[in-house]
């Protein structure tokens, strides 16, 4: 799975729009107003915050946070987008990237952690294993957001009929969704009771549409 999805974002690197990078082709500045606002809701950013932004892509929710805290670092296993994430904000002088997949990510000297749209890109044990480094960090908040919920898989899958009209496409499409994204059950999250207060919200429609995904904010006991 993962081999698969590397591919398609270092493909997706070379987008000619800043919000296709992201996996948010729709996207406007006001969604984005929204998304960093939810965020920001779970992590209440303040300037002593030190932040890892993991799955960054290319850099625009590390840029956009930057103001607010002592220091921000992206992380992303694509090595194209780092190059755009490093090229674009190369004069914001609290922002550092580096190319490191999630299995791999060290979260010492980190106090908030923010993973959007990520989760549903890797498999259930390197979630598990995720988990439990959490567990063991300093990390005092964390946003993971927009994580596939199983409850609605079938529903969302087969929405996309009401407007893919192509059978090819239609078909293609409601495979990525089947068999290439991992589906969540809020219980797969109880890993992090120990540690975390966990409350699971639904972002707002604008950011998914068509209902399909929990966001998770974890506030540290
Ligand atoms: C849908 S985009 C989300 C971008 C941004 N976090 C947001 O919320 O808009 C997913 C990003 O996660 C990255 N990604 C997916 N799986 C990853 C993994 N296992 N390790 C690191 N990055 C990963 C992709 O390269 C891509 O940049």
């Amino acid at each position: 799975m993962s081999d698969y999805w590397k591919k398609e974002w270092e493909s997706i690197a070379s987008a000619d729009n800043d919000f296709a990078m992201l996996g948010r082709n729709g996207f406007r500045f006001s969604d984005l107003t929204i998304y960093l606002g939810e965020i920001n809701a779970a992590l209440k950013v303040c300037p002593e915050d030190s932040i890892l932004d993991l799955g960054c892509s290319n850099g625009m929710i590390c840029a956009f946070m930057s103001p607010f805290c002592k220091r921000i670092t992206g992380f992303d296993y694509s090595e194209n987008l780092i190059k755009v994430a490093k090229r674009y904000y190369r004069d914001i002088k609290n922002i550092s990237f580096e190319c490191r997949a999630l299995a791999d990510a060290d979260l010492s000297g980190f106090n908030k952690l923010i993973i959007g749209a990520v989760f549903q890109y890797i498999d259930k044990e390197t979630a598990k294993d995720f988990m439990r480094k959490l567990n063991g960090s300093d990390i005092e908040k964390a946003y993971i957001g927009h994580v596939p919920d199983i409850a609605l898989k079938d529903s969302y899958i087969k929405g996309y009929e009401n407007f893919i009209t192509d059978k090819d496409e239609l078909k293609k499409k409601q495979e990525i969704w089947e068999k290439r994204m991992t589906w969540f059950d809020e219980r797969d999250f109880d890993i992090l009771s120990d540690r975390y207060r966990i409350e699971f919200k639904n972002p707002d429609k604008k950011l998914v549409q068509h209902k399909y995904a929990f966001d998770i904010c974890l506030e540290r006991k």
